[in-house]
């Protein structure tokens, strides 16, 4: 089989990316996908890191039907999409897969006919990337209407998350990226974060453009010890600490993220 032209990417299919690992991107994506199905929305996460995959551990889901499953035959897409605590649905990925870890016409065409089998289902399908900006990564963010870029104040973040924009608009022609500002320590830091990373962008990448990349914050969640201690005891924070000020960030990103998206 060759590789088909993706669908055209909806808005209703948000990639989270970040270029650096252990940012976040699991984390922001099972507890986004909680708030957002406790405000009415019907949910799909689809772990896309296809061979390192944990959003089964953040979970605390056992899945006997993965993608690795759907792909290979062996297994219906709908039989494969499961409740998670939370009140949506995921994809789950299989773990230690050395086949996912780079890019295959058969990988291709399979997650683009899943996506687009899921996209009509669901109002919001949230595609939870791996690390770096391999062809897979860069395939899966391909799919998606929506970037949503992970980023920490760190130094290393901030590069990450500037390559990954910079790749993102030269080979894909992104002009409009949201960030979510994770672990900040104090309140405003999400606006300082944005607000440096378009200024980069303004300088080093947009000259080269036919239109200026814009950068807009989604939110900004801050560091919290109740994030460690809930991925630690495998509970989702939304469900079992809701008033912490993370999981109110997190609402409250949701919010934004759903106001953009009309059902
Ligand atoms: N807001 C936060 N406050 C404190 N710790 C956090 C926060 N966000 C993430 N972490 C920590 O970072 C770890 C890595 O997060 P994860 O979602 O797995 O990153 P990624 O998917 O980007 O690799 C989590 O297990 C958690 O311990
Ligand atoms: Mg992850």
């Amino acid at each position: 089989m060759t590789a088909s032209p993706p669908a055209p990417a909806s808005s209703r299919i948000v990639a989270i990316t970040s270029g650096k690992g252990g940012v976040g991107k699991t984390f922001v994506a099972a507890n986004l996908a909680a708030a957002l199905a406790r405000a009415g929305r019907r949910v799909l996460v689809l772990d896309a890191d296809l061979g390192l995959a944990n959003l089964d551990v953040v979970l605390n889901l056992f899945p006997k039907i993965t993608l690795h499953d759907v792909f290979t035959g062996k297994s219906s897409l709908a039989d494969a999409i499961l409740p998670a605590p939370g009140g949506f649905s995921v994809l789950l990925a299989g773990s230690g897969m050395v086949e996912y870890s780079h890019m295959t016409p058969e990988v291709r065409d399979q997650l683009l006919r899943v996506v687009a089998e899921v996209e009509p289902q669901f109002d919001h399908v949230l595609l939870d990337t791996g690390a770096g900006i391999s062809d897979v990564v860069l395939y899966t963010v391909s799919l998606a209407g929506e970037v949503l870029v992970v980023v920490t104040p760190e130094p290393t973040s901030l590069t990450d998350a500037y390559a990954t924009i910079k790749v993102l608009a030269t080979t894909q022609g992104r002009r409009h990226m949201r960030l979510l500002v994770n672990q900040t320590r104090k309140l405003g830091e999400g606006r300082a974060v944005r607000q440096q990373l378009q200024q980069v962008v303004d300088r080093y990448v947009n000259p080269g453009l036919d239109g200026p990349v814009r950068l807009d914050l989604l939110g900004e969640i801050p560091s919290d010890p109740a994030v460690r201690e809930c991925v630690q005891r495998r509970q989702l924070m939304l469900e079992v600490l809701p008033g912490v000020p993370a999981a109110r960030a997190m609402v409250a990103a949701a919010a934004r993220l759903a106001a953009s998206a009309p059902q």
